[in-house]
């Protein structure tokens, strides 16, 4: 929950600051609004989650949101960038918890904004169960996003981590992603392992994949949009691909029938045998940095 007086704790604490402002949803919601001279963009408490982020020289924006996305305190947001932590999906252990483990359903601190060279700088705070994370966001002409976990505990400990990005696009049947053509995935639909397929990924069914290995760049060619959204991951070993197509979409509550249309995610993330452990003490960072490039004509 958005805790009371926090929107006002943070509008004297950040009143000097260029381009934000705070607000509140009538249902108690918080969120932090930018709105630079290169971008504007919207932040919920819950979660640091970056639900809206567009270029001001764009005429798209970059991420999707789905017209049915529920901004309600313990409920995960359908669209923008989930912080997927310290868990992946579903626990076959614990099936109760929530899917996507608890780091995107509850409040995070926010603990800086600086007018930084490359854009606006927000910096986050979250701690739960012996883990400390920052995450820090840039909103710039791109859009950088950092991720560092911390193990805080006494004892080792292992999590999966992602940064569930769902990006607006105009045809998921027209986009392809390249970048991921010699990388061998798991098919979360029948739990095989795969070989690498040599080609680009296209979306033509429902698509949920969890590429392995580190890659320096993942484009997200759009065709209809004339548009390129450039990923550059740092300190992932993994990628997760996921478009639900037709059932799956009419199966999620939060999500438009024909939605699946317009988004695909590409998620930055160390999840199933690319989780990560850490001893008492250790970090580890991960990051992606994404901007977007528009052909002529
Ligand atoms: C993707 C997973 O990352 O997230 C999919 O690979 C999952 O399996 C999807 O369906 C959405 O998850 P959720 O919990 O936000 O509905």
């Amino acid at each position: 929950m958005t805790e009371q007086g926090v929107i006002e704790r943070y509008c004297r604490q950040f009143a000097d600051v260029k381009d934000v402002s705070f607000g509140q949803l009538a249902n108690g919601f918080g969120f932090i609004e930018i709105d630079s001279p290169q971008c504007s963009g919207k932040v919920y408490l819950q979660g640091a989650h970056l639900a809206e982020f567009r270029r001001k020289t764009s005429a798209k924006p970059l991420l999707f949101l789905s017209q049915q996305a529920w901004l309600e305190d313990g409920k995960p947001i359908r669209g923008g960038v989930p912080i997927c932590f310290p868990w992946f999906g579903g626990r076959s252990d614990a099936p109760h918890l929530p899917a996507h483990g608890t780091a995107r359903i509850t409040p995070w601190k926010l603990r800086a904004i600086e007018n930084a060279s490359n854009g606006l700088r927000l910096t986050f705070q979250w701690q739960s169960d012996g883990w400390a994370l920052v995450y820090s966001l840039v909103l710039g002409d791109q859009l950088q996003l950092e991720l560092e976990v911390t193990n805080a505990s006494f004892q080792k400990q292992t999590f999966e981590a992602a940064l569930h990005t769902y990006f607006l696009i105009a045809d998921s049947s027209k986009a392809f992603l390249t970048g991921l053509e010699k990388a061998t995935y798991l098919d979360q639909l029948t739990g095989k392992d795969c070989d690498a397929e040599e080609r680009a990924i296209e979306f033509r069914e429902e698509t949920d994949r969890i590429y392995a290995g580190t890659h320096a760049q993942i484009v997200l060619e759009d065709p209809v949009w004339k548009r390129r959204i450039v990923i550059c991951p740092k300190g992932s070993q993994s990628t997760v691909v996921w478009n639900p197509w037709i059932a799956k979409s009419q199966r999620m509550p939060d999500f438009g029938d024909e939605e699946y249309h317009g988004m695909c995610c590409v998620e930055t993330a160390n999840v199933r045998r690319q989780s990560v452990t850490l001893g008492p003490g250790e970090r580890t960072l991960m990051s992606v940095a994404i901007r977007e490039e528009f052909s002529e004509g």
